[in-house]
């Protein structure tokens, strides 16, 4: 089927679709920081609280959970998530809804994704008689601060005895109206470092009576691009960037140390566990050849997003059947990271984007800029998608 009928979910999607946009307007306008989500869970969990059939819990002190039993037999148990937190940006977009909170911004489209999500319950929640299986809401905290409130609810057993799992997440930089689907590595691991370059100090004139972290320092940062240039397999994405140099405080001064800081984004986990040691490798190396000493510290981040190519297969017919193939697009890798992944150790699932982009209407700021906006119709067109995915993927197999 490739064209669009209107039926009877797609006019119950309609209906719930006003509620949807109150939903997200109010989050928006009360955005809070990553685990401080006090409000925001509280909030969420009213309106499920609201829904008939659905057991809401709280795994964690700042997640919510809603249950929903399907009333036509046995099926699969459907895990569909949502993140809840906001960014410390002061926004600048020019809505009638913006932030109340000066210097916190729902930047990046989760508030979106809390209303999706609650819209979703509604609708599976009014046509459980009709359903399959299980679903299970969460509404996380904390995804876009390590170590994130993924793992948090995935260690409190929310995962046991899911079948699958998906998730999705608002994209303005994809028009409204697409869906961008794909199978296999997806999102990057997002991993941290920091160095300590340990010179001797002195004065600026006589650089032969110092160490200088600045200038071995700088050699490091340049030398970590061999990692991606010349040590990696090519076909294997690499990031590493250095994005922080903090070192000294006068200009007649060398500087005992320097701090270098900044992420390495990978997908393959065999290379991703390699990096620590080729970074201390060229750095040893580095601050070896220039008599200085080094401390390294990194931090193994969120694992990579990685799409099982089943559930992705069901979820492009979804996209197909609901909003027509123009809908469909196959979607890209990004370098970006996110705790989804944490959901997927414990089930096989997908992670997909919703288009919500409009250059006709100006929305098309990146996200995490203080002028994000999203095109409030994806929402309607996200949660159709869901549910419809919801059905599917909670039928026995
Ligand atoms: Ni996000």
């Amino acid at each position: 089927m490739t064209t669009t009928q209107p039926d009877a979910a797609e006019r119950a999607a309609s209906e719930v679709h006003a509620q949807v946009v109150a939903w997200r307007r109010h989050l928006h306008q009360h955005p809070e920081l990553s685990f401080q989500e006090h409000e925001t869970s509280a909030y969420v969990e009213a309106q499920l609280r609201a829904m008939p059939g659905l057991t809401v819990t709280r795994p964690t002190p700042l997640s919510v959970l809603a249950v929903l039993r399907g009333g036509a037999g046995e099926g699969r148990t459907l895990m569909l998530r949502a993140d809840m937190d906001a960014l410390p940006i002061h926004e600048e977009a020019d809505v009638e809804f913006a932030s109340s909170v000066p210097g916190v911004m729902h930047a990046c489209g989760h508030d979106g994704h809390t209303a999706m999500l609650l819209g979703v319950a509604k609708l599976l929640a009014d046509r459980a008689g009709e359903l399959t299986g299980e679903v299970r809401f969460v509404f996380q905290h904390a995804e876009e601060l390590f170590p994130g409130g993924a793992q948090e609810v995935v260690d409190a057993g929310v995962m046991e005895g899911v079948d699958v799992v998906v998730g999705a997440h608002l994209f303005s930089t994809l028009p409204v109206g697409k869906v961008a689907v794909r199978a296999g590595p997806t999102m990057a691991a997002p991993d941290t470092f920091e160095i300590v370059v340990r010179g001797r100090g002195g004065h600026a004139a006589h650089p032969d009576q110092t160490v200088d972290p600045v200038a071995t320092g700088a050699q490091i940062v340049t030398n970590l691009q061999h990692l991606v240039a010349r040590v990696r397999d090519p076909l294997e994405p690499l990031v590493v960037s250095v994005t922080q140099f903090h070192a000294g405080t006068a200009d007649n001064v060398i500087p005992e140390t320097a701090t270098l800081g900044g992420t390495v984004r990978s997908f393959d986990p065999e290379l991703r566990a390699r990096v620590p040691e080729l970074m201390e490798r060229v750095v040893r190396g580095v601050c070896d050849a220039h008599g200085a000493t080094y401390e390294l510290r990194y931090q193994m981040g969120y694992r990579a997003v990685h799409n099982d190519p089943e559930v992705t297969a069901v979820m492009r017919e979804v996209v197909t059947d609901v909003l027509g193939a123009d809908a469909l697009t196959e979607g890209r890798p990004t370098m970006g990271g996110e705790d989804f992944s944490a959901y997927q150790t414990k089930a096989p699932g997908t992670f997909y984007f919703v288009g919500a982009g409009n250059e006709a209407l100006g929305i098309t700021a990146p996200h995490h800029h203080p002028k994000f906006m999203v095109d409030e119709r994806a929402l309607d067109l996200g949660v159709r998608v869901m549910v419809e995915a919801a059905e599917r993927l909670t039928r026995p197999v």
